[in-house]
Formats: structure tokens, sequence, C-alpha cells
């Protein structure tokens, strides 16, 4: 299960970890910063979905939130792991499946982050994420959520299209649908027009 991003971890060709982000880091932080801060709610609970080896799930911690990070290979669990002592964050790493939440994550979440986990998944896989995911949060919970826009560019995930999130993500509703500024970015990944959506849980 899950070869393609295990075999990629297993040799090191992780390139969403360098070109895209330094390219997406800054905008990514301002759409953090746009999101409710805990801010007193010192426990305010945050989910990474796909989170690899949980650069975004520290910087949420640092942030302020509560982390659970879940994602389905091993290595990149051991990895994210390992980067919390010397970053000073505390998260919950989790190895588990993004298309079966309930059963790898408690519930009351109130923020969730995808950057490039969803836009790779089958069109089953999907809605079964977005079951577990609505399951797992509190209504009025914030979706972040990086996608490439859908088209065939060889070994890239399939992208999403926002027809596809909405179909997906049933009683959530769309509310921000911002284009990606992509220069400076490498060809293939300006290619893939990478697009940030927000949803709110109804
Ligand atoms: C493009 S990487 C992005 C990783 C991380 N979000 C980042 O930005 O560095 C996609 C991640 O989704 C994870 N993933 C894919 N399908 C998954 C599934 N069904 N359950 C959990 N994780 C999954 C992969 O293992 C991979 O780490």
């Amino acid at each position: 299960m899950n070869l393609g991003y295990r075999l990629a971890y297993r040799l090191g060709f992780t390139p969403w970890e360098n070109a895209g982000r330094s390219i997406f880091a800054e905008q990514l932080r301002h759409l953090l910063d746009e999101v409710a801060a805990p801010g007193d709610a010192a426990k305010a609970k945050a989910l990474d979905l796909g989170c690899g080896t949980g650069d975004h799930s520290i910087e949420l911690a640092i942030r302020g939130w509560s982390v659970t990070a879940v994602d389905s290979v091993p290595l990149a669990i051991e990895r994210a792991r390992a980067k919390l002592p010397v970053a000073g964050a505390d998260v919950t790493f989790v190895l588990g499946d993004v298309t079966n939440l309930p059963a790898y994550v408690d519930h009351a979440y109130t923020l969730a982050l995808d950057v490039g986990c969803f836009h790779g998944l089958a069109d089953e896989q999907r809605i079964a994420y977005g079951t577990g995911l609505t399951a797992v949060t509190e209504p009025g919970a914030v979706f972040l959520m990086f996608s490439f826009s859908p088209g065939h560019r060889g070994p890239l995930p399939r992208g999403a299209s926002r027809a596809d999130v909405e179909r997906a993500l049933d009683g959530w509703t769309i509310v921000g649908d911002d284009a990606m500024d992509t220069s400076g970015a490498p060809g293939i990944l300006a290619k893939a027009e990478p697009r940030f959506f927000r949803l709110v849980r109804d």
C-alpha cells in the first residue's frame, strides 16, 4: 500500500520537501495567519493529513495548536518524530491511513491541513477521507488543502478540481480558492497550477 511514497522516502526522492517547500512556505504561512489562532484555547486541536516528515505539523505546533499528524509511510513518521527535539515542538505523529481517520485519531479537531495528500488519492479514497474528516472535526472547523489542478503530468499526483473537492467533502463549504504564486517554481510545478482551497465545516 502506498508503495510509490514508501519508495520515494526510502530513496530520498522527496521533491515536495525542497522545491515546493521554499516556494510555497511563505504563502502557506499567510494562509495560516488568517485562520483564527488557537489563542487562549491552548488545547485547540489541529490535524495534518499526509504529514510526511512533519514540517507543517511542527509549524502548527509552534503556532500553539495541539497537533496530531497522520501519514502511512513508517519512514516518514520516523523522520518526523526525530525532528521534534530539534524543533522544540510537541506533535503526535500517527502511522495511519487518511482514508480511515476515525480508526487512527480522536475527535473535536477545529483545523485540518493537507499539503499534497488528497490530490493524489483515487475517487473512492477521497470519499472515505471526507467522511472520516467530517467525523473527527467540529462544526465550524477550517480545512486548508493544497492541491494541484487536475491533469496528467507524468509522475505528479493527478490533482483535484473544485468539484472534486466538493464531492468528497460533503458537509463542508469552500470559502477560499486561491491560485498559488508559482513564479520561480520549476516548470513542472508551475504547470500543475497549484491552489489552496479553504473549507469550513457546516
Ligand atoms: C506529497 S507528500 C506531502 C507530505 C507533506 N504534507 C509535506 O508537505 O511535506 C504526500 C504525503 O501523503 C502521504 N499519503 C498518501 N496517501 C496516504 C494515505 N492513504 N494515508 C496517509 N498518508 C498518505 C504520503 O505518504 C506522503 O507523505
